[in-house]
């Protein structure tokens, strides 16, 4: 899988480097590639931004270093035999990026990621890009980041570890919380030895050795906890 990352602070993304993602790229599962909006510009001072149309407080991207940009990536990415990339914009405003939609991630070949800081990017630039790129625009949640770099780090690590050989138990997604062979639900507790610890027990049931007893009490738990935290999850299976 190849990831093209275009933001404004490339140094935002190193943690990428870091942990499971980061053994990833070093294993070669994932090939990341992240890029400086400004090495595309070519004025001297280096600008990204200017006024709205219509006026309004705060800054737009301008479509042209974001044009040159993509353009480069797209250039490299065939040179490099991939096609058809899928460029995710994180915005606010974009579509609700869920654990379907990390699944969907984990499956692609080649994916760029725009992050866009101050108001946006002009919006004539997912236009632009419609016919050679997979275009979704996806927000992490309904609430405002400063920019698409944090909500990137989230999508990439959430559809990273579902990427085949990444993480090395494949079997640890199936109790994931919003996994499908977890009904969607959200995942109960979990314990770890010992078995008594500063007078709290974990509950015997786990200790019993009897798998469909605890797979029962998991369901339980889990079902439990979905109802008082997230009931919109039952769709009506209350
Ligand atoms: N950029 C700013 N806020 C965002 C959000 N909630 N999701 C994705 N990108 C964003």
């Amino acid at each position: 899988m190849r990831i093209d990352i275009v933001s404004v602070f490339p140094e935002y993304l190193e943690p990428l480097r870091l942990s499971l993602v980061g053994k990833a790229i070093e294993r070669g599962q994932i090939d990341l590639h992240v890029h400086d909006l400004r090495d595309f510009t070519s004025d001297k001072h280096r600008t990204v931004d200017d006024a709205p149309f219509g006026g309004g407080p705060g800054m737009v991207m301008l479509p042209e270093p974001w044009a040159l940009c993509l353009e480069s990536i797209l250039e490299s990415g065939k040179a490099d035999g991939r096609s058809k990339p899928t460029l995710v914009i994180p915005v606010p405003s974009g579509r609700q990026f869920t654990q379907r939609q990390a699944e969907d991630l984990a499956s692609l070949d080649w994916m760029i990621f725009a992050c866009g800081r101050y108001e946006g990017i002009d919006s004539r630039v997912a236009d632009y890009f419609a016919e050679r790129c997979e275009v979704r625009e996806l927000s992490i949640g309904d609430y405002v980041l400063a920019g698409g770099e944090a909500a990137v780090l989230v999508m990439v690590e959430a559809a990273a570890r579902l990427v085949p050989g990444v993480l090395g138990n494949p079997e640890s997604h199936n109790d994931d919380s919003f996994s499908e062979s977890n009904e969607g639900f959200l995942e109960g507790p979990i314990y770890t030895r010992p078995e008594q610890w500063r007078g709290l027990a974990v509950p015997p049931i786990l200790l019993s050795g009897d798998h469909a007893a605890v797979a029962n009490w998991r369901k339980e738990q889990s079902r439990e906890r979905t109802a008082k935290y997230r009931p919109d999850l039952l769709g009506g299976q209350e």
